[in-house]
C-alpha cells in the first residue's frame, strides 16, 4: 500500500480504528472521519505508524461534507486508492416488537448505513476512478443475508448495502472494484449496547464460540485491497461459520 491513499468512514470506531492501523501498517496514507468521538480520534491518529494521516470531524449523512472532504483529499493528498464505508449505526429491537421499531428509528439506520455509504462513493468516485486501481469496500454484515441481528431495520439495511456493492461494482468496473466484508458479531461498542443475553447466545452458537476481534475483521479488508485482486462485487464472510447453525 506503499504511495497509496485509503479513506475510513467511522474509523475512529472499534472495526474502523483497526482498519485505519492496519492500513498504514501496510503503508498507505489514511485519511478517516469521526462523529462524536475526538479523543478517540486523536489518539488513533497519532498512534497510526507512517505520515501525513487525517483525521476530519464528518457525519455521513452530510453529503455536502461529504464532497467537500473529497475535494480537500484531491487537493491535499492528490489521490484515493481506497473508500472503506466502515460508519454504521443500529439500536437493539426485538424483531418482534414492531411498535419498538419507530420511523425515526428506521429513517436514521438506513440514512446513515445505506444512503451514507452511497453519497461517499458518489463523492469519491472520480479519485477512485483515477487511482487506476480504484477500491470500495463497505463494511456490511451478516445480518444482511440471515435476517438475524439488532433489530429488522438493520438487518434490512445490510441486505441493501450488499445489493449496492452488487450494482456498484457493475457500474463502476473496470475502473473501480467494490466489495462487501461481511462480519458476524465483533466485540466492539457496537455490541456492547445490544442485550447481553441475545449477544452471549450468539456466541455460543458460532462455531468458533466466540466474536471476532475488530483486527479479524481489518484483515480481510487489507487482503482485499492486496491480496485478492480479482475479487469484485461479492460479500466475503468474517464470521465464524455463524450462518451454518
Ligand atoms: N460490531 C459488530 O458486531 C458488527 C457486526 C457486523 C457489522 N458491523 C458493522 O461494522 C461497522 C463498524 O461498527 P463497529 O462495531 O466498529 O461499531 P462502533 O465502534 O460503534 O463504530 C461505528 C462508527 O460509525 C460511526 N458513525 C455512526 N454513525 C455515523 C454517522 N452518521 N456519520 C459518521 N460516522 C458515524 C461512529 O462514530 P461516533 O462513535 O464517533 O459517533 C463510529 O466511529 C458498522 O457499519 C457496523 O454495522 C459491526
Amino acid at each position: 500500500m506503499q504511495g497509496k491513499v485509503a479513506v475510513v468512514t467511522g474509523g475512529a470506531g472499534g472495526i474502523g480504528a483497526a482498519i485505519c492501523r492496519q492500513f498504514a501498517e501496510a503503508g498507505a496514507r489514511v485519511l478517516f472521519t469521526w462523529r462524536s468521538h475526538e479523543a478517540a480520534a486523536q489518539r488513533l491518529l497519532e498512534a497510526l505508524p507512517g505520515s501525513g494521516h487525517q483525521a476530519r470531524r464528518l457525519a455521513v449523512e452530510d453529503t455536502a461534507g461529504l464532497t467537500a472532504w473529497a475535494a480537500d483529499v484531491g487537493r491535499d493528498a492528490g489521490r484515493c486508492d481506497v473508500l472503506v464505508n466502515c460508519a454504521g449505526i443500529t439500536r437493539f429491537v426485538p424483531h418482534a416488537d414492531l411498535d419498538a421499531l419507530d420511523d425515526a428509528l428506521i429513517d436514521d439506520i438506513f440514512r446513515t448505513n445505506w444512503r451514507g455509504a452511497f453519497a461517499a462513493v458518489r463523492a469519491f468516485r472520480p479519485l477512485l476512478a483515477a487511482s487506476g486501481d480504484g477500491l470500495v469496500v463497505n463494511i456490511s454484515s451478516i445480518a444482511g443475508v440471515t435476517g438475524m441481528g439488532s433489530n429488522v431495520a438493520y438487518c434490512a439495511s445490510k441486505a441493501a448495502l450488499d445489493s449496492m456493492t452488487k450494482s456498484l461494482a457493475r457500474a463502476l468496473a473496470p475502473e473501480i472494484r467494490v466489495l462487501s466484508v461481511s462480519p458476524g458479531l465483533v466485540d466492539t461498542d457496537f455490541v456492547k449496547g445490544l442485550d447481553q443475553k441475545w449477544r452471549d447466545e450468539q456466541a455460543l452458537r458460532t462455531p468458533l464460540r466466540r466474536l471476532a476481534r475488530p483486527d479479524e475483521i481489518a484483515a480481510a479488508v487489507v487482503s482485499v485491497a492486496t491480496v485478492l485482486r480479482y475479487s469484485n462485487g461479492c460479500i466475503i464472510p468474517v464470521d465464524g461459520g455463524r450462518p451454518l447453525t
